[in-house]
């Protein structure tokens, strides 16, 4: 049987990283693109991860180019190319650069691999996934954003922390845009099975929510030189094994909303199913008045955001 092939473009911090951890998962088969101006950087930094290998025992074969024939007919493709957040940088101030790249590598891309699933990692998230979907006329449910898997898992953290607890036992719902807006859920994150509203008390729970909100920018605060890498990278490696394993995992991810949750035409973060057909199903949930306000609220500035493209 061939292995599953996945193209990762853009070989920065996030690309290069999500790279080595689907080579160590061994399920595929990976081709790292960024651009000429960068050289041999790709093919250095894949040939890097091939002589790993032996030592970390997959059989992944990882590529680096700069162009787009060996990316042909990939069952995914992962969008990581773009500018990071600088410290005081908000995500929305990288929109119309990183449009324009979105933009650029989506016509590639789906020229070599028509029938790909496309997940988005650039940031402004939300707003990237409509020009990934405008750009590939591809249907919806092959188009979608990694945001609430990182999200969540920065809010599993933190309620794991504050619990001492294992993360493994902790599960956390974060709902809404990839941004200031977005909706942690405590009502539906839960100590296998016990909501953590019965755990924690509200005031520490609001804490973690706010925290959880900051996540990206206590990192970059932190880094100073550039944003997030190995929680987005361990999100978007969760994402593509969901596809390519067909697991029909049931993860937040930005989904095109065509009425779901009483949103039209916008990308937000919403409980899915993955599997092989990219998102095979939105979850629905029951809102308290407060959660979808927020929740409108956080589609209303994605919505905004988009009309600012040019
Ligand atoms: N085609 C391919 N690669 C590109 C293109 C393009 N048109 N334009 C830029 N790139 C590459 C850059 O050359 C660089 O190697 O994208 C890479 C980005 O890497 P970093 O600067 O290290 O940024 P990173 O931290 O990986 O973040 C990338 O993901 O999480 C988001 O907000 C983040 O939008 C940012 C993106």
């Amino acid at each position: 049987m061939a292995r599953k092939k996945v193209t990762v473009i853009g070989a920065g911090n996030v690309g290069a990283s999500l790279v080595q951890r689907l080579a160590e998962m061994d399920m595929c088969d990976v081709v790292m693109v960024d651009i000429p101006q960068t050289g041999d950087m790709p093919a250095g930094k894949a040939l890097d991860i091939m002589e790993s290998g032996p030592i970390c025992g997959y059989d992944s074969r990882v590529t680096g180019t700069t162009t787009y024939e060996s990316t042909k007919d990939s069952d995914v493709v992962v969008i990581t190319a773009g500018i990071p957040r600088k410290p005081g940088m908000s995500r929305d101030d990288l929109l119309n650069t990183n449009a324009g790249i979105v933009k650029a590598v989506t016509e590639q891309a789906v020229k070599f691999s028509p029938r790909c699933v496309l997940i988005i990692v650039s940031n402004p998230l939300d707003a990237m996934c409509s020009v990934a979907l405008k750009t590939s006329q591809f249907p919806k449910h092959r188009v979608l954003g990694m945001a609430g898997v990182l999200d969540s898992a920065r809010m599993r953290w933190f309620l794991a922390e504050a619990l001492d607890v294992s993360m493994e036992s902790v599960h956390a719902m974060v709902l809404g845009g990839h941004g200031d807006t977005m909706v942690p859920m405590p009502r539906f994150s839960t100590v296998n099975g016990i909501a953590v509203t019965e755990l924690l008390p509200k005031e520490k729970i609001e804490a973690i929510n706010q925290r959880t909100r900051d996540g990206g920018a206590e990192i970059i605060k932190l880094l100073k030189t550039g944003s997030a890498y190995y929680a987005p990278s361990a999100a978007a490696a969760e994402m593509v094994e969901a596809i390519l394993k067909d697991k029909k995992k049931i993860l937040p991810c930005a989904a095109l909303l065509e009425g779901e949750y009483g949103i039209e035409g916008v990308f937000v973060g919403v409980p899915c199913k993955l599997g092989e057909r990219g998102i095979e199903a939105v979850i629905q949930l029951n809102l308290t008045v407060e959660e979808r306000a927020a929740l409108l609220k956080s589609a209303g500035a994605v919505k905004e955001l988009v009309g600012a493209l040019k």
